[in-house]
């Protein structure tokens, strides 16, 4: 068919399995296997059907940009909101990756990046992460790596591995490319990282990104926000003006505002995380894995002698999902997600079968 020669083409990211039933172990997706604040639950119970016959609020003009601007203390015109952060980091990268020059993201990260890079046509470079899967800087600086790129993006800590990076060596990638925008993805900087929001006031090519998806327990409300000066914001807002003005239901900014006003149940919640994780690290040696010390709310973890494929096909069959990539160089990991301590006693007795 004729038609066909001219479709944009493109291989999908590939989100992992959701499966529904009861009693699954659903370790896979890094969700968090905690409710969401209770004041999340009241607002719910708070919504007025009457409200939905309007087209929502302007996401920067709401509760929700004014609750996380507070939190931050930072100006709405330093923020800006979409669905999930999916959504924000799509965005970015069409706003801001435009000079025809190659992106740079590391070779092993969220493996959206080079799928959006694809959809747009933007050029990428993926410079590869050190032996211990630590990001090195000087792949980032032209004068030291020869190229000089587009615009760069990575996560911080990386994802699959939970690598964190100082913000000090964030802030010299930052410094060494004011040419370009530079996107930090903090999809799980809350778990323990800290994040480089601090310098958006220095800096205004840096661009930082965060989620409600993980630490806020709201993956399915699909809330995910950037901050960085109010000239990136303009300009984010000024492309997404162009695609579609109501991207962000009534519900989900009343939902997320509510989820902020509760600053104790955010850090209490994610604080159990870090120590279940904590413990993981622990159990996970005991069994013979290995794995860079994560950040996050997952582990990446091979075993010393079990292949991570078949554990990750035996862990199925007893109804416990984690994730696998058949990739190069992450083809004997498991990125396996912090549940709750109960689910992680389940994992860690069938690991000892498993591998034992
Ligand atoms: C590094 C990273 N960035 C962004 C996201 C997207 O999260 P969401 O769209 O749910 O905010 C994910 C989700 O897994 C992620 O791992």
């Amino acid at each position: 068919m004729k038609w066909e020669e001219n479709v944009r083409r493109v291989v999908p990211y590939t989100a992992g399995e959701q499966p529904r039933r009861a009693g699954v172990i659903k370790l896979n997706t890094n969700e968090n296997p905690y409710p969401p604040a209770p004041g999340v639950q009241r607002a719910i119970a708070g919504l007025d059907a009457e409200q939905m016959r309007l087209y929502p609020a302007f996401p920067e003009k709401t509760e929700l940009a004014a609750e996380l601007a507070a939190y931050y203390g930072i100006g709405t015109d330093q923020i800006f909101i979409g669905v999930g952060s999916d959504d924000v980091l799509c965005q970015a990268f069409v706003t801001f990756f435009n000079s025809g020059r190659p992106v740079l993201f590391p070779d092993i990260t969220y493996s959206f990046y080079d799928v959006w890079a694809d959809l747009y046509r933007i050029p990428y470079r993926r410079q590869p992460l050190d032996e211990a899967f630590r990001i090195r800087r000087e792949d980032y600086m032209e004068e030291k790596s020869g190229v000089a790129c587009g615009g760069i993006v990575f996560p911080n800590p990386n994802a699959p591995t939970g690598v964190l990076m100082p913000v000090d060596e964030i802030e010299e990638i930052v410094a060494a490319n004011r040419d370009v925008v530079v996107i930090v993805d903090e999809a799980y900087i809350d778990f323990g990282g800290t994040s480089c929001l601090g310098l958006i006031d220095r800096y205004d090519n840096l661009l930082v990104v965060q989620t409600f998806s993980k630490s806020r327990s709201m993956a399915g409300m699909r809330i995910g926000y950037a901050m960085g000066s109010p000239k990136l914001i303009g300009y984010l807002n000024d492309v997404k003006y162009s695609v579609n003005s109501y991207t962000m239901s009534y519900a989900a900014l009343q939902l997320g505002a509510a989820s902020v006003r509760d600053a104790d149940y955010f850090r209490k919640s994610c604080g159990r995380i870090v120590r279940t994780r904590e413990r993981a690290k622990e159990e996970l040696g005991r069994l013979d894995f290995m794995f860079p010390d994560s950040y996050a709310n997952f582990i990446f973890a091979a075993h010393r002698s079990v292949p991570a494929k078949e554990i990750f096909e035996r862990l199925k069959e007893n109804d416990i999902y984690v994730r696998y990539w058949d990739k190069e160089r992450i083809s004997n990991y498991l990125r396996i997600t912090i549940g709750t301590d109960e689910q992680m006693e389940a994992l860690y007795a069938a690991l000892a079968k498993i591998c034992g």
